[in-house]
């Protein structure tokens, strides 16, 4: 069902966020005709551009497949405009609601809708806010719903500070909290996998898992984001918000039903169990040059402190304090520049009884978000044919061989969906914003102080710093060796 007649305003509209992910999901959504032709976009910023050279910019980076897809390109263009004008004072903001008056009367709008999407950094979030809400928004005539972009703050003070600046004047449920991860396809699939199986639901707990591990690797650096990334590190960048809210859906209670409420409240009770992190509990990196000396190391940015102590790569050690899950070691790790771009959950079990059996391995649920979507299991099954022997083999739902043309969005196309529709389920409420940032506060305030540890070199490319096999076995994790899990399993001789 479509929403008709929106008026949505991009603020940023001139900005990298904008061009590389905002204008192309809403594009997405409109090529895929999820985004009714009725809509009206503005964009919305400092820059002066003419109404042409908007439109070259926010169209770069949209995904034309096709001769159609031009055409659809070009229509959606049709429905965007742009203001230009600063992001302090009231004139801009009467421009646009004018420009919304009139597209709304043209339409005949008797209640109005308006998306505000805030593409932007938040040293202006809450200037934008308080003159959005004074100015255009619709008050008592209709709708409207305002998309805040991480960093929500550095860290719990200046993340509380935020909130409480935006809380007098947009409330609670007209604002969303966009963390992308929240609309990545298999992120949603955690709550159909875990409570909609019961063999994984009866097992999801301390007495038959042994670990959990929650990993993301990017084969880039910082290209280009080096100041924006100096300040902030790997664990603020992705692991605060992303791989914490992943842990979360992979860890609460089971909700009591899918109503956004419902949901976040379990998300919030069990970020609450956690154990205050431990600071010596963690393994810190950041990259050098690649052993070819073709790519660059971290400091070789020239936006970049030279002795920078910077985190480009983390692993950290966490514990869940309640019933399910006390004392299963959990590990959350994240980098940048490394071999391969990845994202992966992986859960081992516990070991089955050895009596008649010799080193047989154990099962491990790997659940692969991006790329190529997969669930699979590691199993033991007997080898086929005459032999007894057993042999580690899977499970397997990889999605491309069992899903045939399903269009998968992108994570921001399903969110600024959820927006439309009003669902928050997939959004971060203000009191779980909070419980994330008191958790890894006291570690960053330490990685950032005098006793912080240097970080361990690895080079660009690598698989991250050396003591990671290390560190993922005193957390419980078990390799298996290279000869135990082949693809394909070929008939031995
Ligand atoms: C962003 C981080 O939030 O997430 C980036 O700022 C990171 O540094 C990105 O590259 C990863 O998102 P995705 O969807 O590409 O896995």
């Amino acid at each position: 069902e479509f929403k008709e007649n929106t008026a949505i305003v991009v603020f940023g509209a001139s900005g990298d966020l904008a061009k590389k992910k905002t204008f192309p999901a809403l594009f997405g959504l409109y090529r895929e005709g999820f985004l009714s032709p009725t809509t009206k976009i503005f964009g919305f910023a400092r820059s002066k551009l003419s109404d042409s050279q908007f439109k070259e910019r926010i169209s770069g980076y949209f995904k034309l497949p096709n001769e159609a897809d031009k055409e659809k390109c070009s229509k959606f263009l049709e429905l965007c405009s742009y203001v230009s004008a600063p992001y302090d004072k009231d004139d801009g903001y009467i421009e646009l609601r004018n420009q919304i008056e009139k597209f709304e009367t043209s339409r005949n709008v008797k209640e109005s809708h308006r998306l505000f999407y805030l593409a932007l950094p938040p040293s202006v979030f809450t200037v934008v806010a308080t003159n959005l809400k004074k100015n255009v928004h619709p008050e008592s005539k209709g709708l409207a719903r305002i998309v805040i972009e991480k960093p929500f703050g550095h860290d719990l003070e200046s993340a509380k500070a935020l909130t409480q600046s935006l809380a007098p004047i947009w409330k609670e449920e007209e604002l969303f909290r966009i963390d992308h991860y929240l609309g990545k396809d298999m992120v949603k699939n955690l709550l159909v996998l875990r409570f909609g199986n019961e063999f994984l639901n009866s097992q999801w707990n301390k007495d038959h898992i042994s670990s959990v591990q929650i990993s993301f690797k990017e084969p880039f650096g910082t290209e280009g984001r080096g100041q924006y990334f100096d300040d902030i590190g790997i664990i603020r960048d992705v692991m605060q918000n992303h791989l914490l809210q992943v842990l979360t859906i992979l860890t609460m209670e089971r909700p009591v039903s899918f109503d956004a409420e419902d949901i976040r409240d379990e998300k919030v009770k069990v970020l609450k169990a956690f154990k205050p992190l431990n600071n010596q509990d963690i393994l810190v990196g950041q990259y050098t040059k690649s052993e070819d000396g073709s790519k660059p190391a971290y400091v070789d940015d020239e936006t970049v402190n030279p002795n920078s102590k910077c985190v480009t790569y983390a692993a950290i050690g966490c514990e869940i304090e309640n019933e399910r899950w006390s004392g299963v070691p959990i590990v959350l790790r994240a980098g940048k520049a490394l071999n391969e771009g990845k994202v992966e959950i992986r859960i081992q079990f516990k070991a089955v009884p050895s009596g008649m059996f010799h080193n047989i391995s154990r099962n491990e649920l790997v659940i692969r978000v991006q790329p190529n979507e997969a669930i699979y299991m590691k199993l033991n099954a007997k080898l086929p044919g005459v032999s007894t022997s057993t042999t580690l083999t899977e499970l397997d739902l990889t999605y491309s061989n069992r899903y045939k043309d399903f269009y998968l969005p992108e994570a921001y196309e399903s969110l600024i969906m959820d927006v439309l529709h009003s669902n928050h389920s997939n959004f971060v409420r203000s009191d779980e914003l909070e419980v994330s940032w008191a958790l890894f506060t006291p570690l960053l305030n330490y990685l950032e102080s005098d006793n912080a540890p240097v970080p361990e070199k690895y080079p660009y490319g690598s698989r991250g710093p050396k003591n990671l096999s290390a560190f993922l076995q005193k957390h419980g994790y078990v390799f298996e060796s290279d000869d135990v899990y082949q693809w394909p399993i070929t008939r031995p001789k």
